[in-house]
């Protein structure tokens, strides 16, 4: 327990995560010991009552700060400047609000379980990802803040633990996955099993837009854990994944696979479902989870979130490693 906050476990109906009270206003200093505590929660912080970081967004990224040694600036990132904040580049907005004008996910079929709750579970429930998974190395931490959320049981955003799947995978399946690489790429360049699925040609790719190799169990690098590294429909290689060295395709043996442990992972059991507040403050481990949002009306809500992405302890498997997204001058040939 630390003077500068208090925390309480698990989160409401999981089995993982805390809520952290700041015992002062960000604005008079970040407090020492979040790094600790975000790993003693499981990967996942949920901050209330951050409503000061509206008004000073720098906040945010002071705050992002303390739990590793970069902040992406999205200026540098390939990102549409239309999503990135226009006094502070750290932030990503995600929002259905002009500029922006991102569109929620849509709503799962049918919109509700057989027994009347909301769909966690793949594959009812679609759009399971961890951060920024196409690049190498991949980021460690994500921060997400409600400046303007929606009315609750929707909008939510959803937390399934990679590290307690791994902990429960029959042992077959840990065989199977025992230095399995899966094959990530970035939403959007026609290699998703949708895509696949209807036919699409594939874009070609430049090279850092590659899609990258990740292992699918991942080894924590602060508490050596090892968690299921994957995501599914939108962000695998369907192409020539989803695993190397397995039959590609949406439906070959590699599909089989992910469709067995993305289930597998995104059991109840190992689901937090987040319900927004004005001012809350989520702070994630992409390391060790993954997560999905979920639909709302855009019609009738508005809706703005902040993100901030923090780069830096991708552990010892990427080390020394050039990031795989930043396109490099071509070599000079005589
Ligand atoms: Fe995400």
């Amino acid at each position: 327990m630390s003077a500068d906050f208090e925390i309480s476990s698990p989160l409401p109906g999981a089995r993982f995560g805390s809520t952290l009270r700041l015992a002062r206003r960000l604005s008079q200093g970040v407090p020492d010991g979040l790094p600790g505590a975000l790993a003693d929660a499981g990967g996942l912080l949920l901050v209330p009552g951050l409503t000061e970081i509206a008004q000073q967004p720098e906040l945010l990224v002071e705050l992002s700060r303390a739990f590793g040694p970069e902040v992406e600036d999205y200026r540098y990132t390939l990102t549409s400047s239309t999503s990135v904040h226009t006094t502070v580049p750290e932030i990503f907005m995600v929002s259905n609000m002009a500029p922006v004008n991102r569109a929620p996910p849509k709503r799962p079929e049918p919109p509700l379980t057989a027994d009347g709750g909301l769909p966690v579970q793949y594959p009812h429930r679609r759009g399971w990802h961890t951060d920024q998974s196409y690049r190498r190395p991949p980021p460690d931490i994500s921060l997400f803040y409600a400046v303007t959320p929606v009315a609750r049981e929707r909008g939510q955003t959803m937390f399934a633990n990679g590290t307690l799947a791994y902990a429960a995978l029959p042992a077959d399946l840990k065989a199977k996955v025992e230095g399995l690489e899966g094959l990530h790429v970035q939403p959007g360049s026609g290699r998703s099993r949708e895509a696949v699925l209807s036919g699409q040609k594939p874009e070609r790719l430049p090279p850092h837009a590659q899609p990258q190799r990740q292992p699918v169990v991942r080894i924590h690098p602060v508490t050596d854990r090892p968690a299921l590294y994957l995501c599914e429909w939108g962000q695998m290689d369907w192409v020539d994944g989803p695993f190397i060295g397995l039959e590609p395709g949406p439906h070959g043996e590699g599909a089989k696979l992910l469709d067995t442990l993305m289930s597998h992972l995104t059991r109840p059991e190992f689901v937090y479902v987040h319900e927004w507040t004005v001012g809350d403050l989520l702070v994630w481990d992409n390391r060790c989870l993954v997560h999905a949002a979920t639909w709302y009306d855009a019609d009738k809500e508005q809706r703005m979130m902040w993100r901030t992405t923090v780069h830096g302890n991708p552990g010892a498997l990427y080390a020394d490693e050039a990031k795989s997204w930043v396109p490099r001058a071509e070599p000079v040939t005589a």
